[in-house]
C-alpha cells in the first residue's frame, strides 16, 4: 500500500468505529504516518474525534445510518474499536470489496458474542477453557450452572467491561443473576453464558500481532505477557512483563496463535488467558488493542497502538519489550461534565511517570478518564510508581 497525503486524492483513509481512548492512540499513530483519520462514535467530542481529521456522531448500531456514513466517507480501512456496532453492515462492505475491515468482518462478529468465540475456541479449535453452558431462560441457567458447577460466573453473551456479570455461589443466586444480565446486557431477552470459575494464579493479556511479512505472507508475533488486576470486570492496574513458567508461556502463545489464526486478518489482538502453574485456559479475545495494553505506551519500543497502525497498513512491526512498566487507571469518581484534573504536576514528578488524560466530555463514577504509566527496574517498582502517580491525580468539577 502507498501512503499518500491526507485530505488529497492520494490519501489513505481509515475510519474508526468507536472513538474512545484506545482509538485516540491509534488515531495519533495513523496521523504520524500521514493517514487521513475519520472518527465515529455515538457521542460528540469523543477522545479519538479530538485528534481525527473529521468525525461523525451516529448510532453505530443502526445499520442504515452506519452504512450511509461508510459509503459517504469511502474509507480504505475500517477499524472497529468497540463491540456495539451493526456488524452485518461490515460484512456487506467487506464482501462488496468496498473497504478492508480490521481484522475481518467475521472476526468482529464472532468476538462480539461470547457464544461465537467460545464455541470457536473450545469446540472447533479444542482449546482449554472454563466449563461453560449457554442459557436463554432462568431455568436453563439453573440447569447450566449445575453442569458447570458452583461457583460460577454468569455473563450476557453480548456485553463487555463486566456489564451484567454476576458471580454465583449457589442455586439461590440464579434468579437474580438472570435478571441482572437481562437488565444490563446490550439487548433485551439476551442469552447468557455460565462459566465455572477457574482458580487461577494470575490472568494475562497476550497481545498478538498479525502483520504482513516481507514475502507477503502473514506473520504472528507475541508481545511479552501483560499481567492485570480486575475489579468487577474492569481493569484497574496492568504490568508487563508478567513472570510465568516457560511451559505456561509456550502454552499461552500456542493458544493465542491458534485463535488469532482462526480469526484471520491483520492487526493487534488481546488474548485473555488464565494461568495456574504450567496450565493455561483461554478466556476471550479482542480483535483490537486491549485496555490492559495501555501499559505498552511505557514498556515497549512500539505501543500496541503503533503496532496496530503499522499492522493494518501492511507495514512491519517490532514487539520488543524495552523495560518493565505498569499502568494504573484514573476513574471519574463523580458524575459531571467538563471535569478538570488536579495533581498533574505531582503525578508527573513521580520518577518515570507519564499520564494520558483522555479528554472525555463527561465523567461518571466508574468511567476511565485517564491512566498513569511508569517504568521501573522491575515490575514491582513500576507498579508502585504507576499507582502513586494515578493516586496524585484528582478529578474535580471544572
Ligand atoms: N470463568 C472464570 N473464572 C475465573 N475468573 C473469571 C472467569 N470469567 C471471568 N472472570 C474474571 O472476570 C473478569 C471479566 O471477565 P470477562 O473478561 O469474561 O468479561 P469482560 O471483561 O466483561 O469482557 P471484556 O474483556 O470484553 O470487557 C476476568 O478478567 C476475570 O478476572
Ligand atoms: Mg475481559
Amino acid at each position: 500500500m502507498k501512503l499518500g497525503t491526507p485530505l488529497s486524492d492520494t490519501a489513505v483513509r481509515v475510519m474508526l468505529l468507536g472513538s474512545g481512548e484506545l482509538g485516540k492512540e491509534v488515531a495519533i499513530e495513523l496521523q504520524r504516518l500521514g493517514v487521513e483519520v475519520i472518527a465515529v462514535d455515538r457521542y460528540p467530542n469523543a477522545p479519538a474525534m479530538q485528534v481525527a481529521h473529521r468525525s461523525h456522531v451516529i448510532p453505530m448500531t443502526d445499520p442504515q445510518v452506519l452504512n450511509g456514513v461508510i459509503l459517504a466517507e469511502a474509507p480504505h480501512i475500517i477499524v472497529p474499536e468497540i463491540e456495539a456496532i451493526a456488524t452485518e453492515v461490515l460484512a456487506d462492505i467487506e464482501a462488496a470489496g468496498l473497504a478492508v475491515v480490521i481484522p475481518t468482518a467475521r472476526a468482529v462478529q464472532l468476538t462480539m458474542n461470547r457464544e461465537g468465540i467460545r464455541r470457536l475456541a473450545a469446540e472447533e479449535l479444542g482449546l482449554p477453557t472454563s466449563p461453560y453452558a449457554f442459557a436463554g431462560s432462568a431455568e436453563e441457567l439453573a440447569a447450566g450452572a449445575e453442569t458447570v458447577g458452583y461457583p460460577a460466573f454468569v455473563k450476557p453473551v453480548m456485553s463487555s467491561s463486566g456489564k451484567g456479570q454476576s458471580f454465583v455461589e449457589s442455586p439461590d443466586e440464579i434468579a437474580d443473576a438472570w435478571t441482572y444480565a437481562q437488565d444490563s446486557g446490550r439487548v433485551a431477552g439476551a442469552r447468557v453464558i455460565v462459566e465455572g470459575r477457574i482458580d487461577f494464579d494470575f490472568e494475562i493479556t497476550l497481545l498478538t500481532v498479525r502483520s504482513r511479512a516481507a514475502d507477503g505472507s502473514t506473520r504472528t508475533d507475541f508481545c511479552a505477557p501483560i499481567g492485570h488486576r480486575q475489579i468487577k470486570g474492569d481493569y484497574v492496574e496492568s504490568w508487563q512483563p508478567q513472570a510465568m513458567t516457560p511451559a505456561a508461556l509456550a502454552a499461552s502463545q500456542d493458544i493465542a496463535g491458534k485463535v488469532t489464526e482462526a480469526l484471520g486478518g491483520l492487526g493487534v489482538f488481546g488474548v485473555e488467558l488464565f494461568v495456574k502453574g504450567d496450565q493455561v485456559w483461554f478466556s476471550e479475545v479482542s480483535p483490537r488493542p486491549h485496555d490492559t495494553g495501555l501499559v505498552t505506551l511505557a514498556s515497549q519500543t512500539m505501543s500496541e497502538f503503533a503496532l496496530h497502525a503499522r499492522a493494518i497498513l501492511g507495514l512491519p512491526v517490532d514487539v520488543t519489550l524495552r523495560e518493565p512498566a505498569a499502568s494504573a487507571v484514573i476513574y471519574g469518581g463523580m458524575e459531571a461534565q467538563g471535569i478538570a484534573f488536579e495533581g498533574v504536576a505531582e503525578a508527573l514528578a513521580v520518577p518515570t511517570a507519564d499520564l494520558r488524560l483522555f479528554g472525555k466530555p463527561e465523567a461518571y463514577e466508574r468511567r476511565r478518564m485517564g491512566v498513569a504509566t511508569a517504568r521501573g527496574a522491575d515490575v514491582d517498582q513500576a507498579r508502585e510508581r504507576a499507582r502513586e502517580a494515578a493516586g496524585c491525580v484528582k478529578v474535580v468539577r471544572g
